[in-house]
């Protein structure tokens, strides 16, 4: 990949190059050392509910390899590793008693990066709500929106001393709207009305969870994770343009407006009429309480026809295992879009690769497929960064194959490979060629700081 070894001087030198997870999709233990159920362990028991039938009881047994996995990423060279806290393994019941063996995990874990060198950047709902919390409403009760604050406040208090930066939500628009409206992931709920009530608590939940941890002096970088695409009509027609409005309201402008702007798009709002979320006097301000960061989770672009689902295929483009677009300028555009259209603090790209049908053989994995995705996609937060973006970092999705959630185990989107029957670990071709990526980086880095910051066209 010569051409984007090329572009790395784009960076700023304090970037941070990094790979995600997530708790529910690699852990596992699902009932170990006084876990409590999730709404995924639950979601995972419906007959239908996942592609393959499986479910998170051991995924990659993470729980039990920590220390090898965290090895693993040494070596890899990341600045950086995001990962998520099951709020049901330190908290059994999303309220009340904590679960010491629970916390002694992140515990370890965090100590374990700081060892090697690694921030740790700590996502604190990454899907995996306490089942009895959903007993009780789950999202869609404002009860749990003071539940999610504690659980936040316990978190910062154990480990906060010892995190770069805390995520509050991970996707607010996924737990929302294909948890609670299409009701393809958990809790499986199909109704609007709902899911636009549990959007408004997420957000509640953020904006409340922020303040209280500062108050309570927490020195991270605080922030949220939305996935966001570019809207494209389908066609120049007046009805695919305006489906393609009302799509960027309700992807975009719904959770962007309200964190920036403290309000709701007004045409989305009356788009959804009686299924408008309940709304209390001091809700907006709350949920527009200054964030450190914003981060972003890219994978393709967003195509809208009135007339019902696009196919992908029409599109022309290569398509991931997921059938999504391969489209690296969306993401230059999208980034653009969102320094251009709202005041922004520091912003990273928290997930970004792809899935595609790997072949383990003699301990070699080639997914040249993979490696280019994320040269490209790298590439194109250089061009956002040399236009003025005030990219802070980048991480791929993901370092393992894992649980990717109602597609089960078939969808690979690891750098390293795993053997589902032997959990045994093995860098792919991608992971290999992101370590050498980060080994560049890094010696462009000590060799000439100061340039670093010079837009690429004015480096010799
Ligand atoms: C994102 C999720 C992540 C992973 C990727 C493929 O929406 O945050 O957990 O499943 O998609």
């Amino acid at each position: 990949m010569p051409q984007t070894f090329a572009r790395q001087h784009a960076f700023p030198a304090d970037f941070v190059w990094g790979v995600a997870t997530s708790s529910f999709q690699i852990e596992g233990a699902a009932a170990d050392d006084g876990k409590g159920p999730s709404i995924w362990d639950d979601f995972c028991r419906r007959p239908g509910a996942i592609a393959d039938g499986s479910h998170g009881d051991v995924a990659c047994d993470h729980y039990h390899r920590l220390q090898a996995d965290l090895d693993l990423l040494a070596s890899l060279g990341v600045d950086a590793y995001r990962f998520s806290v099951s709020w049901p393994r330190v908290q059994p019941l999303g309220q009340g008693a904590w679960n010491p063996r629970g916390m002694d995990f992140y515990e370890r874990l965090v100590d374990g990066l700081l060892a090697r060198g690694i921030k740790p950047y700590l996502t604190l709902n990454h899907w995996d709500l306490p089942s009895a919390l959903q007993a009780r409403g789950g999202w869609a009760d404002r009860d749990t929106v003071q539940r999610f604050v504690d659980y936040a406040c316990g978190i910062d208090a154990r480990l906060g001393d010892r995190l770069a930066t805390i995520t509050t939500h991970n996707e607010p628009w996924v737990m929302a709207f294909l948890g609670h409206e299409t009701g393809v992931f958990a809790p499986g709920i199909r109704h609007r009305a709902t899911a636009m009530q549990a959007a408004h608590h997420l957000l509640l939940s953020h904006g409340l969870a922020v303040q209280a941890l500062r108050a309570q002096g927490c020195a991270a970088s605080l922030g949220i994770v939305l996935n966001l695409s570019p809207v494209v009509p389908a066609t120049s027609s007046e009805d695919d343009a305006a489906a393609a409005r009302l799509e960027d309201g309700r992807l975009v402008r719904w959770y962007m407006d309200p964190l920036f702007h403290g309000r709701y798009p007004v045409d989305v709002w009356h788009h959804l009429g009686a299924d408008a979320p309940q709304v209390q006097p001091g809700d907006m301000a709350a949920i527009a309480t200054p964030i450190d960061h914003l981060g972003v989770n890219y994978y393709t672009r967003s195509v809208v026809s009135a007339a019902g689902p696009w196919d992908a295929q029409s599109g022309g483009r290569p398509l991931t295992d997921m059938g999504w677009e391969v489209v690296p300028e969306g993401l230059t555009a999208l980034l653009l879009r969102l320094h251009r259209d709202w005041r922004l603090p520091a912003l990273y790209v928290n997930e970004n690769g792809a899935a595609y049908r790997d072949t383990c053989a003699a301990g070699r994995v080639h997914d040249a497929e993979r490696t280019a995705y994320i040269a490209s996609h790298i590439a194109a937060v250089g061009a956002a960064v040399e236009q003025g973006v005030p990219m802070a970092g980048y991480m791929v999705w993901s370092l393992l194959d894992n649980f990717e959630w109602a597609s089960g185990y078939a969808k690979r989107f690891g750098i390293v490979h795993v053997d589902f029957d032997t959990l045994q670990r093995t860098p792919k071709d991608s992971a290999l060629w992101y370590r050498a990526f980060l080994a560049a980086q890094r010696m462009q880095r000590s060799a000439a700081a100061p340039a670093n910051l010079q837009p690429a066209t004015s480096t010799p």
